[in-house]
């Protein structure tokens, strides 16, 4: 019989039964809601952020509008404008509902992160409430610097967010991350100051912010205030981009989070390098089951591809990652124009079914299905090499090729272009 692939991950000294982290929202916001999860495929839990003062923990009514209703795009792609603020409770009643969390993840051998942010100005404060979650069992701490004050004030301080830093990790002895806001600038010099301060671990991102219109009714829809996680799925090749940013200048283990909702947007993050992948959204939009579905999704995958664990592959597609200046460097056709553009669209004539979407789509003018529908002319001598074509085509019946030889692939919608 074929054993299953072993997908368990060890960071920061301790170890994960697989990568898959409920990231911090309101699934995780007490012991009760907390249970949804416990029973399901995942390595590590990260509770509802914490805070202590009471101004930043007052929720508007009601606070989640799913923008289902602004057509498929959205419906697919799980986007939601949500007013969520921290926690509500204060700091006592949250000390009690972490101490039996911490006690049922236990139990159930996953891994409990405590997501807290108090005033960035107070280092004791930060300090009291990492040793209480401490205390209360928590496995690791995740300082979340991501919440919209906390994320302005770290922004214009660096020093100050190493600083706090510093003194948490003083003061405590388990794993300290921090929680990306997806918006700080310059990252890399951030991420340095934080690193240099002894972190851990780092969960990038949270999602951005944003505000939608109800044209009909003409008003903002659901709350007239700019709130989260707007970009659902479509997050995912900026949450990634970023991560990539940060993993040119530390090894640092980072939980990516931002836009999964299958397999291979999980896996997406793990070829990137990061150990652990952080569901937000999906849970709202799918259900528990969805952890399951993901990570069956990649245990299958590594069977399919003869992977026996995680750090055979973790990693593998950031290797062939180069900065764009470097593209630009080695780019044999830099300023050519039709008709002396490199390649040109192949058309294969048993698979197109002259639907005409090139046509339509090209902004080139290079293709134009006849009267009768019975082929598809391809003007050559128009050609950019641009390669829009062959993503367009939903016959998949465009290739790239070389203009001269008319032989040789360069792009057919599958891993890297040739030409690179
Ligand atoms: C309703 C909701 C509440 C959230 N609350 C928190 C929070 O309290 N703390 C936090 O760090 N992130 C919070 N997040 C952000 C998620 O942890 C995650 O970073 C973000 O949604 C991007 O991931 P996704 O694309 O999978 O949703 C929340 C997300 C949602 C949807």
């Amino acid at each position: 019989m074929e054993t299953s692939p072993d997908t368990s991950v060890g960071i920061a000294g301790l170890k994960f039964k697989n990568p898959i982290v409920v990231a911090s929202s309101e699934c995780a916001a007490n012991f009760r809601l907390l249970k949804n999860w416990t029973n399901r495929k995942i390595g590590a839990i990260v509770t509802k952020t914490f805070t202590s003062p009471a101004e930043f923990r007052i929720r508007v009514r009601p606070y989640q509008f799913p923008l289902n209703k602004f057509g498929k795009a959205y419906r697919q792609g799980g986007c939601l404008y949500s007013l969520a603020a921290p926690h509500v409770e204060d700091s006592e009643t949250v000390k009690i509902q972490v101490a039996q969390m911490a006690e049922h993840c236990r139990a159930s051998s996953v891994i409990l992160i405590a997501s807290f942010f108090e005033d960035p100005q107070n280092d004791d404060l930060w300090i009291r409430q990492a040793k209480s979650f401490e205390r209360a069992g928590a496995d690791m701490l995740e300082l979340n610097f991501s919440s919209p004050s906390a994320a302005k004030v770290f922004s214009q301080s660096f020093d100050s967010a190493g600083h706090i830093i510093s003194q948490v990790k003083k003061n405590t002895s388990i794993p300290i991350g921090l929680k990306l806001s997806p918006t700080l600038e310059p990252l890399e010099l951030f991420i340095q100051a934080c690193a240099d301060a002894g972190l851990d671990f780092v969960t990038a991102h949270n999602a951005p912010s944003g505000i939608v219109v109800d044209v009909e009714n003409e008003v903002p829809f659901g709350a007239p205030a700019l709130g989260g996680y707007v970009m659902g799925r479509v997050f995912l090749p900026y949450s990634l981009g970023r991560i990539v940013r940060i993993r040119k200048i530390v090894d640092i283990p980072i939980i990516g989070v931002g836009g999964i909702y299958e397999a291979q947007d999980a896996l997406q993050y793990i070829l990137c390098g990061c150990p652990l992948i952080g569901i937000g959204s999906a849970l709202y939009f799918k259900g528990p089951r969805i952890l399951d579905e993901i990570h069956n999704g990649i245990t299958d995958w590594m069977q399919q591809k003869g992977y026996g664990t995680l750090s055979e592959f973790q990693g593998k597609a950031f290797t062939h990652i180069k900065d764009a200046a470097s593209l630009k460097s080695r780019e044999k056709h830099p300023y050519t124009t039709p008709p002396d553009c490199p390649y040109i669209p192949i058309i294969d004539d048993e698979l197109c079914n002259r639907c005409g979407i090139c046509e339509t789509t090209c902004i080139y003018n290079v293709f134009s299905v006849d009267k009768n529908k019975s082929m598809v002319l391809v003007h050559e001598d128009k050609c950019w090499s641009c390669g829009f074509c062959v993503g367009i085509c939903p016959a998949g019946a465009i290739e790239l090729r070389d203009r001269k030889s008319k032989q040789k692939l360069i792009w057919n919608n599958q891993g890297l272009a040739q030409s690179f």
